[in-house]
């Protein structure tokens, strides 16, 4: 949702901004602009499209003189993609300039008061009122003037600010969408996600909520929301740089995929000790434990679709009700919350508007929070009562794959330490658990490295406008991911239904030839999905199915088949969905979809 960048140091900031802009354009990228200072004046570069259209015509910056400059890449909320509607906004005597990410909720009657002091706004973004207040409290101080600006802003924001009567400076501040401060040798940035500066620096300031940064070539202050210093601490970031590039695929999407052994053995084996779940870092009260009377699991996207894992793990190991919900509905369906429940939020980036909201909600109301969250340092991470980590390294293709493995795999152990800890998990069904989860990166290796007969079966099936996914229960949750997976990036009209309700109504889209893709990885529910698959067959549907190696009856009921291993069923989910995500990335790249940054999407949702 927009990524915001900034730099002040003694080198050309455009060709620097664009480089940074590159790295963000997961967050957004229906637009792109740079305001840089130079002689007195601040010069705006900005246009509709992607980045690249923005770079080729500036020479990749070098058109553009000066060295402190901000940069956007723009998700739109407020207005269509435009030249006029793209950041950065210039105030309306041009003298300060403002990137933005997020949504300013009353722009209207900051706008309307604004107009009846005779500003002009020229664009229909909520950001332009932004640049305008800062304009109309200019008070001669950076800080001051910006503070007493958003002191009358409602909603999110992640704000770069220059200002032309201070040429040696530029202003940050975030309330509810990210911002980080990199420290350099003789330069400063700031940037919406820290690995678009890896390359320039591995030292970065974690802004709080309703801090300010002050950024000059040499120094970097922070204020409180009263203007009073406060001191913060270098955050050094020890990630691999490499890990944010391509490294030789055509597309990150590819890269995450292969990487999940990778992801998952992180995540799991430092866990794993002695014959153990060793989860003793999120230092859990052994009596709070005890008393925990229900589960909410609430997320967005692949993150809710891991959560209704979630739900058939906890229930299954602790025996206590789970609710899993979107996060976007949570708030608005007055959950029943008590001090006995805990709330797990599952996130990728750590920073989604809408999964924030239900946590402190469920902090407010005295609920104990625990984040499975991949960004180390984001504001789920900071504010979650107790953090999981999945370790699975930057991810940058819209499209989630190892993240959403890795929660999987962070939801796996979570459930059995918590069931450990309050001793209801057989030594046996431990033991078995354990061995699985060890065998599970080789066994993802094994499958991925075989993926050229999912590539055989998107040609076959690549243009079709409409496909269907049937599953019951953890393979209905499969099919949601695959369906979304799938949609997503390939464009192809698509929806997951629990086999078992087909019949109520989906069904009377079935035609003959339509793709229905059939999971059936669980054992005592195969009679039941072969008669499921049987309905879909006789409207005259293909259908693709996904099931364990030792099916033998499958194949007579489906048109193709993919196998996966069998495994106990709590580790079953990240196996299976390996091929439906290798499908959907295929059957993408085959209609010659742009994978890693599909239409109107974005990674990171930090607005809600
Ligand atoms: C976006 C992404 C999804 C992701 C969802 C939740 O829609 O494209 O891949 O699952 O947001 O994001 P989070 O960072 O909270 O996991």
């Amino acid at each position: 949702m927009c990524g915001v960048v900034g730099y002040i140091g003694d080198k050309q900031a455009a060709p620097i901004l664009l480089e940074a802009l590159k790295k963000l354009e997961y967050r957004g990228y229906d637009s792109a602009g740079v305001a840089v200072i130079d002689g007195g004046e601040i010069g705006v570069k900005k246009m509709r499209g992607r980045l690249q259209l923005l770079c080729d015509h500036t020479h990749d910056g070098l058109d553009v003189p000066g060295s402190i400059g901000i940069g956007h890449t723009r998700w739109a909320t407020h207005g269509e993609p435009s030249d006029r509607n793209s950041h950065p906004h210039l105030s309306n005597n041009g003298r300060f300039a403002v990137v933005h990410n997020g949504i300013i909720e009353n722009f209207r009657q900051i706008k309307e008061m604004l107009s009846g002091h005779g500003y002009v706004f020229y664009s229909e973004t909520d950001s332009e009122v932004i640049s305008n207040l800062i304009e109309y409290y200019d008070q001669g101080d950076l800080v001051k003037t910006l503070l007493a600006a958003v002191h009358h802003l409602e909603g999110s924001y992640a704000l770069g600010v220059l200002s032309l009567d201070q040429p040696d400076r530029m202003a940050a501040m975030r309330k509810d969408s990210p911002l980080v401060v990199g420290r350099g040798e003789g330069e400063n940035y700031i940037v919406s996600d820290i690995p678009a500066i890896l390359s320039l620096t591995r030292d970065v300031y974690l802004m709080e909520d309703g801090e300010v940064a002050l950024l000059t070539r040499d120094d970097i202050r922070f204020y409180n929301g009263y203007g009073e210093p406060v001191d913060k601490e270098i955050f050094h970031v020890t990630w691999d740089v490499s890990a944010a590039e391509k490294g030789g695929y055509e597309h990150f999407m590819m890269k995450e995929m292969m990487e999940q052994p990778e992801a998952l053995k992180e995540t799991i084996r430092p866990r794993l000790r002695d014959g153990r779940i060793d989860l003793s870092e999120l230092k859990l009260d052994r009596d709070w434990l005890n008393d925990l009377r229900m589960v909410h699991i609430v997320a967005c996207g692949s993150a809710y679709h891991a959560g209704r894992l979630g739900k058939n793990l906890l229930e299954k190991y602790l025996g206590i009700p789970v609710e899993v919900d979107i996060a976007s509905e949570f708030r608005y369906n007055a959950p029943i919350l008590h001090p006995d429940h805990l709330l797990i939020v599952i996130s990728q980036s750590g920073e989604t508007a809408d999964t924030i909201a239900a946590m402190r909600e469920a902090r407010r109301r005295g609920v104990k929070t625990l984040a499975i969250v991949n960004v180390v340092g984001s504001t789920i991470a900071r504010e979650a009562d107790h953090v999981l980590y999945t370790w699975a390294g930057p991810e940058i293709a819209v499209a989630t794959t190892k993240a959403y493995t890795a929660q999987i795999a962070a939801l796996i152990l979570l459930s059995a330490y918590m069931a450990q800890e309050k001793g209801l998990l057989a030594d046996e069904e431990r033991a078995r658990l354990i061995a699985a989860l060890e065998a599970l990166p080789e066994m993802a290796r094994q499958l991925l490295d075989d993926k050229e007969r999912v590539q055989y079966l998107a040609s076959q099936y690549f243009n079709h406008n409409d496909i269907y996914f049937i599953g019951r229960g953890i393979d209905y949750s499969l099919s949601l991911e695959g369906s979304l997976k799938l949609k997503e990036i390939s464009y192809i009209h698509s929806e997951a239904q629990a086999a078992g309700e087909l019949k109520h109504g989906t069904i009377s889209l079935v035609q003959p030839g339509t793709l229905v893709i059939a999971l059936s990885t669980q054992k005592k529910l195969r009679e039941k999905m072969a008669g499921n698959i049987q309905e879909v067959r006789a409207r005259g549907a293909s259908v693709l199915a996904i099931a364990l190696e030792d099916d033998g009856n499958i194949e007579a009921v489906c048109d193709h088949c993919l196998y996966v291993p069998a495994l106990p069923d709590a580790v079953q989910p990240i196996i299976t969905i390996l091929p439906l995500q290798l499908f959907a990335y295929y059957v993408a790249a085959l209609r010659g979809n742009d994978v890693d940054k599909p239409r109107n999407l974005a990674k990171s949702v930090t607005v809600e």
